[in-house]
């Protein structure tokens, strides 16, 4: 059964969905791999280490997609790209399904498409979280990406010249990335401070040396839905929040802005004036950029110079990691790959979809030309 890999078209895309180590391991499912040639090379994975771990390299895309059972993408394949996909191709990838158009192109082709953000966060898929890979390494970046930056030092540095004082860093919203940012910069010699609404990660930020800045009330101790995710604040909290926050934001160098809300719009907790108050030279990054920021001065793609604040709006902060977010995400598409493989079957591997799987049900978009999640069906 072959599995194909194409390099993803997009210009500010460097990760490739499989990396040599992995190709490795599938033939121990007894899978042919195809890489199309040049896939990997963006995140530093040649042609020469593909081939040499037994992948067959195609010429192009096309060549490649000839025949395959299985592709594994990182983003939802384009419409071109459907075009050149076998009808009832398994396709892997980070699908952005509440996207206009997402859906009704892979109908058009025909695919069986899983979605791996819609993973469900169960024990027994935490080798699949694509979220959690990926956003723990954009954390970690998001604070190398201010550092070089950053006109002045992180530790604390004391000289025959006289002393540097560390870098003030506060990180707001501590999800996956945000617990890799606040370990960073501490790595690095920062003073961190943390905050959340979820009083849970207090805790967690504590552990990691900082300090943890968050109004406590009894409307925060019930922020966190049954999933572990953060609730919509009502206004009187945003506003108490925001008032300790502008406080915390003056003192700061560096702010590492995170917080998301999953299927709304980033809130906004980084406003105009707490940038105006912070002092020439310091840098925000805002990681949720992408979902409308959490500062509404910092742009998709660029960096904003705002009264001598630089603010960082890097698109696809994991893809600036490409290596390494390559390397567990290929992990994670092979953990999530390995149950709906057959190894054993007559004749060869089979593909064997259990519709009743949790994790199918959860991810599963469309089968047959039509779609079959529970949250897109009739939409
Ligand atoms: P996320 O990317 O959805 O959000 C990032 C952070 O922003 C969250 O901590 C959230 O509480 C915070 N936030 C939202 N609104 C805010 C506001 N107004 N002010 C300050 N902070 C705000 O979160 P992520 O990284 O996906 O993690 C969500 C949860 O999932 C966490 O509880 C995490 O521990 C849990 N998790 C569970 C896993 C599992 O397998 N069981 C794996 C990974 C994460």
């Amino acid at each position: 059964m072959k599995i194909a890999i194409i390099k993803e078209c997009q210009t500010d895309e460097a990760r490739v969905a499989i990396t040599p180590e992995v190709v490795k391991k599938l033939a121990a499912l007894k899978l042919n791999v195809t890489i199309a040639s040049g896939a990997g090379l963006a995140a530093s994975y040649p042609d020469e280490a593909y081939r040499a771990a037994g992948a067959e390299i195609a010429a192009n895309a096309e060549a490649a997609l000839k025949n395959a059972k299985i592709l594994w993408k990182v983003h939802a394949p384009t419409e071109a790209e459907c075009k050149l996909i076998p009808a009832d191709c398994v396709v892997l990838g980070i699908m952005a399904p509440y996207q206009a158009g997402v859906l009704p192109r892979f109908n058009a082709a025909k695919l069986t498409a899983f979605s791996m953000e819609l993973v469900p966060r169960i024990t027994r898929a935490q080798t699949m979280d694509v979220l959690s890979s990926q956003a723990n390494l954009a954390g970690y970046r998001a604070v190398i990406d201010a550092a070089a930056v950053f006109g002045r030092a992180f530790p604390m540095m004391m000289t025959a010249a006289g002393t540097i004082p560390p870098a003030r860093v506060l990180v707001m919203g501590v999800g996956v990335a945000g617990l890799q940012a606040i370990a960073t910069a501490k790595r690095l010699g920062g003073m961190v401070s943390a905050t959340d609404v979820r009083l849970a990660t207090k805790e967690q930020v504590q552990s990691l040396g900082a300090n943890f800045v968050a109004v406590e009330n009894d409307e925060s101790r019930q922020a966190e839905t049954a999933g572990g995710y953060a609730k919509e604040m009502s206004d009187d909290y945003k506003k108490l929040q925001a008032e300790l926050i502008a406080e915390t934001v003056k003192k700061q160098d560096i702010v590492i802005c995170t917080a998301l809300i999953p299927g709304r719009k980033a809130p906004v907790l980084l406003t105009e004036a707490m940038v105006d108050s912070m002092k020439p030279g310091s840098v925000v990054v805002d990681l949720a950029v992408e979902q409308g920021g959490n500062c509404p001065l910092s742009s998709v793609g660029k960096i904003v110079e705002h009264n001598g604040v630089k603010i960082l709006g890097y698109a696809n902060m994991p893809g600036r990691i490409a290596f390494d977010a390559s390397a567990l995400y290929a992990r994670n598409l092979l953990a999530f790959m390995t149950p709906l493989i057959d190894a054993k079957a007559e004749g060869g591997p089979q593909l064997k979809i259990n519709l009743e799987d949790e994790i199918v049900k959860a991810t599963l978009l469309t089968q047959n030309g039509q779609t079959v999640h529970a949250n897109f069906v009739g939409k």
